[in-house]
């Protein structure tokens, strides 16, 4: 779509007063100001008005409050899926934007937007994710020193990147980290000598689990929402 035309159709400008704002300097594309109204934007492009990002219309972000049990993935012949939460209208063209664990609860993102999700999962955004998670007992001092440098996992020969340790409870801590490996979370206490026995996700970025969602319900992302990612 020309840039002047993504403009119009996702900020309360109008077409001319889109190129006015164009022609002046405030539209920014993946980094680079666009002065050039006819441009074409690229399919999922970051598209800044003023500094404020653009959601390109017909796209959907939804934030779901997970249940325990419910597995993250579009389609599964045996367990329910997150998908299977929504009513089907809302869930066509949705995918997840970062999975849980079927025994984690908590905050799930879905999209159409692949550009967007791709901003909340690949490593080298350091998107944070917060998670809380009950244990088994407490963590020693050096435990937790271990977490925040970055621990060595079973079987991946790379340490993880430094996370952030809250201790909640003697058996209840806020863990924030920046990437997404498989069962990370879970790995990470095993790594440092303890057990997860219920995992939460709390927060991607700035977006928090909507504390009125009760499990199993969802409600759309606000805009600021949508923005603040990336
Ligand atoms: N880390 C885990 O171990 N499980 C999750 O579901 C998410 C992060």
């Amino acid at each position: 779509m020309r840039l002047d035309q993504f403009i119009a159709t996702s900020s309360p400008l109008s077409r001319k007063e889109a190129r006015r704002a164009i022609h002046a300097g405030k539209a920014e594309v993946n980094g680079d100001i666009w002065k050039d109204t006819g441009k074409h934007v690229p399919a999922g492009a970051r598209v800044l008005l003023e500094g404020e990002a653009l959601t390109p219309k017909g796209e959907r972000y939804l934030m779901l409050n997970k249940p325990s049990g419910v597995v993250s993935a579009t389609r599964d012949s045996e367990h329910p899926t997150a998908l299977d939460l929504l009513p089907g209208e809302l869930a066509r063209d949705l995918h997840i934007a970062g999975r849980l664990d079927a025994d984690t609860t908590g905050l799930l993102l879905l999209t159409t937007d692949g550009q967007w999700s791709h901003r909340v999962t690949s490593p080298k955004v350091n998107c944070p994710k917060t998670y809380r998670a009950s244990l088994s007992s407490a963590l020693s001092e050096s435990a937790i020193e271990a977490l925040r440098t970055g621990v060595t996992l079973r079987n991946d020969p790379v340490p993880t990147k430094p996370a952030q340790v809250n201790i909640l409870k003697p058996d209840l801590i806020e863990l924030t980290i920046t990437e997404g490996r498989y069962h990370q979370v879970k790995r990470m206490l095993a790594a440092v000598g303890s057990h997860v026995e219920t995992l939460h996700r709390h927060s991607i970025g700035d977006i928090i689990l909507d504390p009125a969602l009760e499990p199993g319900a969802y409600r759309e992302l606000t805009k600021q929402e949508i923005a603040s990612i990336g």
